[in-house]
């Protein structure tokens, strides 16, 4: 087997994600709907493999983090009071010509003319003015396009305007989880009997009104984050900010990511609640994107929600008596960012006897399937009733497929296609002395194990 120069283009990955069934573009029989995408029957096990081992760390693993699952709709009151009403905002263009809508720190920092999205109106324009005749319509071409505003990202519903008098302000699905942390923090510090320093962590839905919808999954309008929020004492933030940063460098390891391809950039220019803010970022085939942002947000959170609120949102140590507003430290993570890192550094393509095998070397855990059953003919009663017998059983502690459709190569290069580390072939033999052959996806070698220690040996790899 030839090792083959692997192009990790975003189009192979896209194309692979259609083809078996990662990820579909939304709506997709009315022409799609641009920026959000659904995970079909592989890329929802990708999802949830993912989900379960940031959960896995962040609560089973720690005994100072406890779980919350809030809800996506919130009194309108919490985006005012975190500051995403007025701040939360993108820098926005328009061309004269075609009206497309761009991002125009977008469009500069693709003329490279450093801008940053969390430039004032005023600092973008004064850019923008200065390089315009660099700057080009993506859409068309044109280099007419209209000064930058400030767009808000915030989706807003109509959720409970339908009598017309009862929510006054428009209510909003939520831009970020963590604001159903901190307005339960209170209710969490009461009844989970934990102590400062501990952390809520949570994963759910958020949604945002992006500009520009570009590179699949890496930016969508509703996506998922995994967020995990840690109360600290003031003072202690420089600790426990350099803990979490390492914490959540060694988890993507962890996931088989490739230290090379990760780097870690530092916010120069802060978004409104952050004290300090650096992102692990990803060597996508687009180049180092932010996979995840560490964040130190001081006592911003709480103090704005014990203003608007009204609530003391102070913390008295049992130990000192000390009354003070806890900091906040946070990781916040994408599911989507994740799985698309998982997808590209898994990608292979070699060269096998005059043809090309496309492989996702996924780690175990990760892989949709781990396991997959093959009866080597399907019109032998005898060997699909074995198979079964075995995927029945094995089923029960993995995540299986049954196949028996199409020559046995053909199965193989399905498998390898989505990630499956072991393929398991049932055959006349098998009938006679109770052994299977056993095929691994990253050495493509085979062997014959006994039915009766399939179980052991995939325990010690699985
Ligand atoms: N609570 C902090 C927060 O939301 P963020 O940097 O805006 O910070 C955190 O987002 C993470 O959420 C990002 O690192 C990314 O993984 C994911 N994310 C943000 N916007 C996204 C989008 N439009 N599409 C997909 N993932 C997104």
């Amino acid at each position: 087997m030839k090792k083959k120069e692997t192009d990790n283009s975003l189009d192979k990955i896209i194309s692979l994600c259609k083809r078996r069934g990662f990820v579909f573009p939304s709506s997709e029989i009315y022409d799609g709907f641009a920026a959000v995408y659904d995970f079909g029957p592989y890329g929802v096990e990708l999802a949830n493999n993912i989900k379960k081992e940031w959960w896995k760390a962040m609560t089973q693993l720690r005994d100072d983090i406890v779980g919350l699952d809030a809800a996506i709709f919130m009194s309108p009151k919490v985006w005012e009071a975190s500051g995403h009403v007025k701040g939360f905002s993108d820098p926005l263009t328009e061309c004269r010509k075609c009206h497309a809508r761009s991002r125009l720190d977008a469009l500069l920092e693709e003329a490279g003319v450093f801008a940053d999205e969390k430039m004032t109106e005023e600092e973008i324009n004064h850019i923008f003015d200065k390089n315009k005749e660099k700057i080009k319509c993506p859409a068309c071409g044109a280099s007419d396009f209209t000064p930058g505003r400030k767009f808000n990202l915030l989706v807003q519903s109509n959720l409970g305007n339908f009598t017309g008098d009862w929510i006054k302000e428009p209510t909003y699905l939520r831009g970020e989880t963590c604001q159903g942390i901190y307005v339960n923090y209170k209710n969490v510090l009461d009844s989970a009997r934990v102590r400062i320093p501990f952390g809520i962590a949570q994963i759910g839905k958020a949604f945002r009104n992006e500009i520009t919808a570009r590179q699949f999954i890496f930016r969508t309008r509703e996506f998922e984050q995994m967020e995990m929020q840690y109360f600290i004492k003031p003072g202690d933030d420089k600790k426990y900010y350099d803990e979490w940063k390492e914490a959540r460098w060694q988890f993507y390891l962890g996931l088989g990511i490739n230290p090379d391809n990760l780097k870690w950039h530092k916010h120069e220019n802060l978004v409104f609640y952050a004290k300090e803010a650096y992102d692990i970022e990803y060597r996508y085939p687009f180049g180092f994107r932010e996979l995840e942002g560490v964040h130190a947000r001081g006592d911003y959170d709480l103090t704005q929600h014990s203003k608007y609120s009204g609530q003391d949102l102070n913390y008295l140590d049992p130990a000192t008596n000390e009354k003070f507003t806890p900091h906040i430290v946070e990781t916040s993570a994408g599911v989507g960012r994740t799985f698309l890192a998982v997808l590209c550094e898994g990608y292979k393509e070699e060269e096998l006897e005059g043809e090309t095998r496309v492989v996702l070397k996924l780690l175990p855990k990760l892989a949709p399937i781990k396991i997959a059953v093959f009866p080597l003919l399907k019109n032998k009663s005898e060997l699909v009733s074995k198979a079964r017998e075995i995927f029945d059983k094995l089923k029960l502690t993995w995540r299986c497929e049954f196949d028996d459709n199409g020559n046995i190569g053909k199965r193989y290069r399905r498998q390898d296609e989505i990630g499956t580390p072991y393929c398991l072939t049932i055959d006349f033999d098998t009938l006679t002395n109770s052994e299977v052959t056993v095929r691994n996806r990253d050495t493509m070698q085979q062997e014959r194990i006994k039915i009766i220690d399939l179980e052991n040996f995939f325990r010690e790899r699985l």
